[in-house]
């Protein structure tokens, strides 16, 4: 899978990318990383790419021509059909079912934005795609496509070793993952859980299962609306909601428990 960057800093984002797991996989040749740096396609002789936005009002706007010969040299070597990425807080919220969706692409393109933004008419012309990593502003949309495309690149086979795999890991089945130990087996006084040392694997499983299910109520309790559970998860989902678990929750947490659970009954 390629991805094409166009932005102002391209360093930034290769000498990121190029590291770790996602720089191992560019040398085995299963991810290619492409930058073109929009500050070359500069109308003036200064290499500038912004001016004073129409209307007044702080900040600088990057210009739409520059922007659209740096997508127009890119353009060339892609298949017809492409999404081109802008990042911005505006955009839809990236999340991880929009990563696996992506890693299905063979070339993905990426703008990234700074100052006050790109002028609205070049945008109209070539993005398929707003996106934002969350609600907060940043300085520049390097960091929010080096998140993007770290979360792309992890679901393109290949790319994560066996070891690494993403098979049980937070979000999927739509819950946060259970806590994770290794040695030593008793670190400043404190345990390791007995039955991850038990060699009992359903019940290794099951445990993870049950510390999942807690993590994401006690985190991101809006995910339990939408996971699905099976009958052993709503016995546990009842002890803890009535105080006969060993885990521990608040009274907040076992209403709305309660309540997810009266309703996951009635349906
Ligand atoms: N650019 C600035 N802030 C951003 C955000 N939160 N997401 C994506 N792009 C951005």
């Amino acid at each position: 899978m390629n991805f094409h960057v166009l932005t102002l800093f391209p360093e930034m984002v290769a000498a990121a990318f190029g590291t770790s797991i996602t720089g191992r996989a560019m040398e085995k040749g299963i991810l290619g990383l492409h930058t073109v740096n929009i500050r070359d396609f500069s109308l003036r002789g200064d290499g500038r790419i912004d001016d004073y936005p129409y209307g007044g009002g702080a900040g600088m706007v990057m210009q739409a021509e520059p922007v659209m010969r740096a997508w127009e040299s890119l353009r060339e070597e892609l298949p017809g059909r492409v999404r081109v990425i802008y990042l911005n807080p505006q955009g839809r919220v990236f999340d991880q079912r929009m990563a696996k969706e992506l890693a299905l692409e063979e070339d993905l393109v990426f703008l990234c934005g700074h100052y006050e933004g790109i002028d609205e008419r070049v945008l109209g012309e070539i993005v398929t795609d707003h996106v934002s990593i969350g609600d907060y502003v940043l300085t520049g949309g390097e960091l929010p496509v080096l998140v993007m495309m770290d979360a792309v690149a992890r679901m393109v086979p290949g790319v994560l070793s066996n070891q690494e795999s993403g098979q049980s890991e937070s979000f999927q089945g739509g819950l946060l993952e259970y806590p994770q130990y290794s040695r030593p087996e008793d670190w400043r006084g404190k345990k390791v859980p007995p039955v991850l040392l038990s060699g009992h694997h359903a019940n290794v499983d099951r445990w993870r299962r049950e510390q999942s299910i807690l993590r994401t109520l006690r985190n991101r309790p809006e995910l339990l609306e939408t996971a699905v559970f099976d009958k052993k998860d709503r016995k546990y989902m009842r002890a803890l909601a009535s105080g006969q678990a060993e885990d521990e929750i608040t009274p907040d947490q076992a209403v709305f428990l309660s309540k997810l659970l009266a309703i996951m009954e009635k349906s």
